[in-house]
């Protein structure tokens, strides 16, 4: 008598759910009410503010470690729940690091968001060696079995599918490259959805977006392709419950508050939540000044906000980052005049910022 695995049963129950077959207790999985994920944001509270932390830094930077104790009610590891750190061979998971982070949250009543388990950015070079859909299925299943099951009861909240959108969509099948679209096509989303939904049923489960905010024919398009997405996982009932506009503003890019809200307005017609997942502002084409580049960045942040919480509470507000000192942002967008950059609502004193303020602001205005 052969016998299976609860992996084997995982596998298969994502495989045969992502043929698109009903919830098995005919209730929808589509957007399953989540009243609340965070003890943070219950009723009555500002909505929960959280920031990307670094796993090192938390360790060798007693200040940081403290003003993020000081300022974040949720935490997200910037890398040490992503494939490198957590998966890096075949067969392999190391999780000190994302253990650390978690021992860290508990012990400050932190609460974790879990980043990413299906992205097609950062993977370890082994998974290149995958090459046939039923090698990625299992991979795929069993990573997140494997790190979901960890962390159950711990982790309200996941990424689960990150960027699944190329930069300029012609529609919901123009999915970026990844060994998962390569092996799996766009079943890769149903299938990661489905596998972390069956490890924790309680669990609020993200797909997470960028460059959805702004004026302009590609952002345009972006919106189109991603509800016609969210639209597809729901026609599939597939099991997805929120929406992480990821926020990375640039200063050279309009906000186009009618058509995010007229985006908002679809989502939540969706009976979708949504998140703000990593807010910062990437100010590499702001002024030199300081006073005057702080006031910009808070300026954009506000309008973001504003459009944002005119039309939907977010479930939280995250920033990639709470101070300057640990922050993405100059890897790719240093500033022209050399000096460095200020994106987050604390600066690399841990000083706060009107960005700070701003949060807060919006935090507390939809209660
Ligand atoms: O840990 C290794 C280190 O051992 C090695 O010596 C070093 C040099 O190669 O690399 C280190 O890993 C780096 C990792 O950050 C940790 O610092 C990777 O190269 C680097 O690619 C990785 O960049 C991260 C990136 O995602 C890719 O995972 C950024 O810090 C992180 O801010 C960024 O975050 C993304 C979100 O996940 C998704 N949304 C966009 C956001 C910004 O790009």
């Amino acid at each position: 008598m052969t016998t299976h695995s609860r992996r084997d049963f995982l596998v298969q129950a994502a495989h045969v759910a992502a043929l698109g077959t009903a919830g098995l207790s005919g209730v929808s999985a589509f957007a399953t009410p989540r009243p609340q994920i965070f003890a943070a944001g219950a009723a009555g509270k500002p909505i929960p503010y959280g920031a990307a932390v670094r796993a090192d830094a938390l360790t060798s930077d007693m200040s940081y470690r403290e003003a993020v104790v000081a300022n974040c009610q949720i935490i997200v590891p910037e890398g040490e729940m992503k494939w490198p750190d957590i998966h890096p061979a075949r067969g392999e998971y190391r999780f000190e690091k994302a253990d650390a982070l978690m021992d860290f949250a508990r012990q400050n009543q932190i609460e974790v968001r879990g980043h990413t388990l299906a992205w097609y950015g950062g993977m370890p070079a082994w998974t290149a060696t995958i090459d046939s859909p039923a090698e990625a299925e299992r991979e795929l299943v069993d990573h997140i079995e494997t790190v979901v099951s960890r962390y159950r009861g711990t982790i309200p909240s996941w990424d689960v599918v990150n960027e699944p959108l190329v930069d300029w969509p012609d529609g919901p099948a123009s999915l970026r490259p990844s060994i998962w679209t390569r092996q799996l096509g766009p079943n890769y989303l149903p299938i990661a959805l489905r596998a972390t939904a069956a490890v924790d049923p309680d669990a609020q489960l993200v797909l997470n977006e960028y460059d959805i905010e702004y004026r302009g024919p590609r952002f345009a398009a972006r919106r189109k392709a991603l509800l016609q997405l969210l639209r597809s996982l729901r026609d599939r009932d597939v099991p997805l419950h929120a929406v992480g506009l990821q926020a990375h503003l640039f200063a050279s890019r309009a906000i186009d508050r009618d058509a995010l809200q007229d985006f908002l307005r679809e989502v939540t017609a969706l009976k979708l939540d949504v998140l703000i997942t990593e807010l910062d502002v990437i100010d590499y084409e702001f002024p030199g000044k300081i006073s005057e580049r702080d006031a910009m960045v808070a300026g954009l942040a506000g309008q973001f906000l504003e459009a944002v919480c005119d039309v939907v509470r977010p479930k939280a507000i995250l920033t990639w980052g709470l101070s300057d000192r640990y922050t993405w942002v100059p890897t790719y967008f240093k500033r022209p005049d050399g000096k460095p950059n200020r994106p987050l609502p604390l600066d690399a004193d841990l000083k706060r910022k009107p960005l700070f303020d701003v949060i807060e602001e919006y935090r507390r205005k939809v209660v």
